[in-house]
């Protein structure tokens, strides 16, 4: 990190604000002097737009697929992502802000869906090349009050075809990850307004990420 930008996932349940809070740390760090990339999984190339269509659109099919199938395309967006975007934004010095990443689907594949959470380690790994977040925010939010936040047209895949047990054992998932790995990982209440949420995150940011660096750009006055 001390050569590069710094990475930072915002991971969670769904409803936590993920996207809103990623755009809002994305300004918080611009306005500090650094070049930001914001981007999510699945997603951000053309290859992950493309299989974030097939994983998550309701096509109306009733045929579930299976979780490790789920887990190969998730893993086969993020290696695209990883070698397209993160990889080259970082040894550029840009800090990449990314909704989602590996904890995700060691929560819903692994936790939610029942799949070997080492199998899933290991593709992980072999998709990122071992590839580790220096800060992962996880927005903590109930599953009935997340589930209730998404507009209708933002209901996935995973939201109408899994219950509410699938997503309670995602949010328990994501909490166990968080409690093996606090030096990573920073727990955030994201029940609260959206104002509070992205002032927590920037504080957390600027302890945990910003401290002991040099500002990004040097300060200029101003006449
Ligand atoms: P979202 O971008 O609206 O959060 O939707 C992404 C959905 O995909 C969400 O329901 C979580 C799910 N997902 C997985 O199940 N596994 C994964 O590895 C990732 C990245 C997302």
């Amino acid at each position: 990190m001390a050569q590069g930008g710094a990475f930072i996932t915002i991971e969670g349940p769904e409803g936590g604000g993920k996207t809103t809070q990623a755009d809002h740390l994305g300004t918080h760090l611009r306005d500090l002097g650094r070049p930001v990339h914001v981007t999510r999984e699945p997603g951000g190339t053309w290859l992950g737009e493309r299989i974030r269509v097939l994983l998550l659109e309701r096509t109306g099919s009733t045929a579930p697929t299976d979780p490790l199938a789920d887990a190969l395309l998730f893993n086969a967006a993020r290696r695209q992502l990883v070698r397209e975007v993160i990889r080259p934004e970082l040894a550029a010095g840009t800090t990449v802000i990314c909704a989602r990443f590996i904890d995700s689907t060691l929560a819903y594949q692994g936790y939610g869906a029942g799949v070997d959470i080492d199998l899933l380690r290991r593709m992980n790994d072999a998709a990122t090349d071992g590839l580790r977040p220096d800060l992962t925010v996880l927005l903590d939010v109930p599953v009935e009050a997340g589930l209730a936040r998404k507009a209708p047209g933002d209901v996935t895949r995973f939201e109408a075809e899994y219950d509410l047990g699938f997503h309670r054992r995602v949010r328990e998932g994501f909490l166990a990850i968080a409690a093996a790995e606090s030096d990573r990982i920073a727990v955030v209440d994201a029940s609260g307004g959206i104002e509070d949420v992205s002032r927590e995150i920037a504080r957390i940011v600027d302890e945990r990420v910003l401290r002991g660096e040099p500002p990004a750009s040097p300060v200029r006055s101003t006449r």
